[in-house]
């Protein structure tokens, strides 16, 4: 059997395979938030010609089911199909929320005063060469030679490899590279002074980010990003981990993203006709999951009470290991993790910004699939993670999206009218709303009175955007040519439940330290999706503090920010390693007061307005208005 795609591409079906395992295998890669489990109904294609069964219909409405709309994870194909992908449904990379570069990496190096000096160091060696006088091993030989520059190192088995052949090749002239944290001899070179290159790689939960940099100049040579292939087995760690232990998967999932980063290293070695040997170190940096996923360890112990990683502190390990295709001796350096629920990548964005250097009280924010933050200065830093779920990358939410071509990204509510005007990515007509879209859009609507303070939706009868749906209360974003974006009653109870897990996670840290929001000088917010939030509609939500908006500033990646400075210095690598050790974690959901300050957030802004005067301010004016 085989299904024929729109473009005309024709894949081949094993007997019993579905539509999503068909697409996936041959690299088409659909959204699936829920892993393929049939409940979150993102996984949509529909079918134009041939038969089919289907286990289940989850989110679709009958109109859909009419027009052909199946789910790809409950469709099994009974004859040759033929099938359209919408856009909607399509994993894209988004340049947007991968590739926020933080600025001048090579300046903040500069600025902290750290020193170059790669994963390898390399000592030159000019050996005498063997004779019946001086008859020593090459080994023995090398070693004599070391020691007078007082170096000792150990030899791995695989570094004789082809050590006899490379010595004589080059005449004993050679560079010997070497592993300064574990002191392994790792391969020798010739003396040319030929470029080396290292990766820098964000293992995000829902995109991996890499940069290829030159060792010696710390110049970024080129980035790529893609989505985390490991979407497939789940949108959020927690599915990912049940998936990993329970489903069996742990192996699928490590090779998964291992693949990710090959693919993106293949790429960029073509493009600058790179050979692979050359890439000679790697860092890392992910969440506690995504680092035990990397490299293939058990993460059961992760999500189960009391939340216990296997590992924080994680060895130098090497790409051959990891399955890299670099250099297969290439070190990996991977940034020491908190605890199970902060992790590297946190790690490297204290790193990144440098919160942990100066005196002034700073808030870090990142808000991607998780929601971690981390409050202090160059004395303490206390750091949370909000189980903010991942909804505002449009998991969970109906017409929820990333933030890709199509998407809403901004919305604005005419307050006499209340219809409302969109900004759309690329100016095209809208298929979904994306996290920014979405604070933009409650914002709105409670300012305008199409929510209350409760995020309850208001069917009142000046207002036609509100309906009732098959899911209870929507109000109507677009809805032309059988294509509908709403934001439904659910949704907006889970956008407001994400944005109070945030807020009461920032209070409940200051209040364990005894500071309040005011104390706050400087806040970051990191994560690429950071970039596009208006901050004043997030302070309007309730999810960011109110405070005056130049304490705000945005850091873009700063995950991949902080793996880049520990793969050239070793400074920052110890540095990372005193960040995370000076990091103290909070577990909130153990804290007898967390509910209370979550209950309280899950009002727009929040039960106490006293904590928002530019809101309350902003309503008092709209009263005055109306
Ligand atoms: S419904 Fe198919 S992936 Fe979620």
């Amino acid at each position: 059997m085989k299904v024929t795609l729109h473009d005309g591409t024709i894949l081949e079906v094993s007997e019993g395979e579905t539509l999503y395992e068909v697409l996936t295998r041959s690299g088409i890669y659909l959204t699936a938030s829920c892993g393929g489990k049939g409940v979150c109904g993102k996984c949509r294609v529909k079918v134009l010609d041939g038969e089919f069964d289907c286990r289940g219909y989850a989110k679709l409405t009958k109109a859909e089911i009419d027009a052909g709309i199946v789910l790809a994870c409950q469709t099994v194909p009974r004859t040759d199909l033929r099938i359209e992908i919408p856009q909607e449904s399509r994993l894209t990379v988004g340049d947007r929320i991968a590739l926020s570069r933080t600025k001048d990496l090579a300046g903040i190096l500069q600025d902290y005063g750290a020193s170059v000096s790669p994963l390898i160091r390399r000592t030159t060696l000019q050996l005498p060469p063997p004779s019946l006088d001086d008859n020593l091993s090459d080994l023995e030989r090398i070693k004599r030679s070391l020691d007078e520059e007082g170096i000792t190192l150990r030899y791995p088995r695989r570094f004789f490899e082809d050590l006899a052949q490379h010595l004589r090749r080059h005449q004993w002239g050679v560079n010997l590279c070497w592993q300064p944290d574990n002191r392994d001899a790792l391969f020798i070179e010739p003396l040319s002074s030929e470029k080396r290159y290292g990766l820098a790689v964000d293992v995000g939960t829902t995109t991996v980010v890499v940069y290829l940099v030159d060792l010696d100049t710390g110049e970024v040579i080129d980035t790529g990003s893609t989505y985390n292939s490991q979407m497939r087995y789940g949108d959020d760690v927690i599915t990912r981990i049940i998936n990993a232990t329970e489903g069996g998967l742990l192996r699928e999932l490590r090779k998964a993203v291992i693949e990710d980063v090959n693919d993106l290293l293949e790429v960029m070695l073509k493009r600058h006709g790179l050979d692979r040997r050359k890439v000679e170190s790697v860092s890392i940096a992910g969440n506690t999951t995504m680092s035990h996923l990397f490299w293939g360890l058990d993460p059961e112990f992760i999500r189960l009470d009391p939340y216990i990683p296997t590992i924080n502190l994680f060895p130098v390990w090497y790409a051959r290991e990891a399955g890299l295709r670099t250099n297969p001796d290439a070190p990996v350096f991977t940034l020491p993790c908190v605890a199970s629920y902060v992790g590297g990548d946190i790690v490297a964005g204290v790193l990144a910004t440098g919160i942990h250097r100066r005196h002034e009280l700073s808030l870090f924010m990142d808000i991607g699939t998780n929601g971690e933050i981390v409050i202090g200065n160059r004395d303490w830093l206390v750091t949370a993670a909000c189980s903010a779920g991942p909804c505002f990358e449009g998991s969970g939410i109906k017409c929820g999206m990333r933030a890709t071509e199509g998407a809403i990204e901004g919305v604005r509510i005419d307050p006499v009218t209340l219809e409302p005007e969109l900004k759309v990515i690329g100016d095209t007509r809208p298929m979904g709303i994306c996290g920014s879209g979405m604070i933009d859009a409650v914002a709105e609507m409670f300012l305008k009175g199409v929510v209350d303070q409760k995020g309850r939706l208001q069917d009142t009868p000046n207002n036609a955007r509100v309906r009732e749906g098959e899911d209870g209360l929507e109000y109507l974003f677009y809805g032309e040519d059988n294509r509908e974006v709403v934001l439904t009653q659910v949704d907006l109870d889970n956008l407001i439940r994400a944005k109070g897990a945030i807020f009461a996670g920032i209070s409940l840290l200051l209040k364990e330290v005894g500071l309040d929001l005011n104390s706050i000088e400087k806040v970051y917010i990191a994560g690429g999706f950071g970039n596009y939030i208006d901050v004043r509609k997030a302070i309007v939500l309730g999810m960011l503090p109110d405070l005056p908006e130049e304490r705000f500033q945005f850091v873009g990646n700063t995950s991949v920010a902080g793996a880049y400075l520990c793969l050239l210095s070793e400074d920052m690598r110890r540095e990372a390693e005193t960040v995370a050790s000076m990091m103290t974690y909070i577990e909130l959901s153990m804290k007898p007061n967390y509910m209370d300050e979550f209950m309280s957030a899950l009002f727009l802004p929040h039960t106490d307005l006293g904590l928002f005067p530019t809101v309350r301010g902003l309503l008092q004016e709209m009263s005055k208005n109306s």
